[in-house]
């Protein structure tokens, strides 16, 4: 910085770094732009929470980013760390449903018609985030033919290993005997559940004690997965309380396509490995 100080004040000289230039306040502050003539209320609050998600979205990659390298150099206990802020960030950003909530569906229908047809299916950072945790449908590039700036993002993201092939390079590395066609599976297909890897998880599951390091990393997967499926639940009942059965403004059928993604999972092993814990329990009695 520079500055100097005189009467307890910082007096600038030259070009001094401030709160507003270093974090461009003001660049910021004039990117609301409403649609509506004359203004609706409501419209600030809807574009300032969509851009609030798709600021918390930018970090989230990022935060994959140093996951995927913390794994990469065998750094546990920095994945852990790592995993743990992304998973704090998903639960506002599923928190955040509520603000958006204390708009009625006539607020919102006062302006509605003006997104047409721009749609949440069109966040690329979205997209982004589920093609890197290994939910690659590739239909979904469709929806942004039009943005070469986008589409290039998303090309890119499924060209990449997945956090599923990250997560298996390092279990690999520490001794467990993940397959040899896991290890070299197509990258740039979806991540589909496997069986021999949902075994090797039970094992860690049912031998925690003994495999505590990536049973708490497991268990962190889980977190930051059950994050983004709590996510799904709560958008789908905002947007049912706000357009019921309408259709979507990005043109699919609204709730009813919202609801075939709620069973979406990064880690479908996770998941399915709980089935199978406690099998040898007999009930009312101690698991031996
Ligand atoms: C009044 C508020 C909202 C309504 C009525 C609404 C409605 C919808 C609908 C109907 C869809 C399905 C696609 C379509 O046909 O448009 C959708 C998808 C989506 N929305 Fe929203 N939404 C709202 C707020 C938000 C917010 C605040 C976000 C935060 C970024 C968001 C993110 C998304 C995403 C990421 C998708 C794609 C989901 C997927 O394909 O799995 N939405 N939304």
């Amino acid at each position: 910085m520079s500055g100097k100080i005189e009467d307890g004040l910082i007096k600038p000289t030259g070009t001094m770094v401030t709160y507003s230039s270093y974090l461009k306040v003001h660049d910021l502050l004039s990117l609301q732009n409403v649609l509506s003539t004359p203004p609706e209320h409501d419209e600030m609050l809807f574009i300032i929470i969509h851009q609030t998600y798709e600021l918390w979205f930018k970090q989230l990659l990022h935060e994959l980013t140093l996951a995927e390298s913390d794994l990469g150099a065998d750094n546990s206990f920095g994945a852990l760390k790592t995993l743990k802020r992304m998973t704090a960030i998903q639960n506002i950003l599923t928190q955040q449903v509520s603000i958006l909530e204390t708009m009625t569906p006539n607020d919102f229908n006062l302006f509605r018609s003006r997104l047409n047809p721009a749609s949440g299916f069109q966040s690329h950072q979205f997209r982004a985030l589920e093609f890197r945790m290994g939910l690659k449908d590739s239909a979904y590039l469709n929806f942004f033919v039009t943005q070469p700036e986008s589409l290039q993002v998303l090309q890119a993201a499924r060209a990449r290993p997945c956090f599923n092939d990250h997560l298996m390079g390092y279990f690999a590395r520490q001794g467990y005997k993940i397959p040899q066609d896991v290890l070299s599976r197509d990258v740039t297909m979806e991540w589909t559940r496997s069986e021999a890897v949902e075994e090797i998880f039970t094992t860690i599951y049912e031998n925690h004690q003994s495999h505590l390091t990536t049973y708490m990393l497991l268990e962190a997967l889980c977190d930051l997965d059950q994050q983004f499926t709590l996510w799904r639940y709560r958008h789908v009942a905002m947007v049912e309380r706000m357009i019921g059965s309408r259709v979507g403004t990005g043109g699919s059928s609204g709730v009813k396509y919202l609801a075939t993604t709620l069973g979406k999972r990064f880690f479908p092993e996770l998941w399915s490995l709980r089935g199978r814990l406690g099998a040898s329990a007999v009930y009312g009695q101690p698991v031996t």
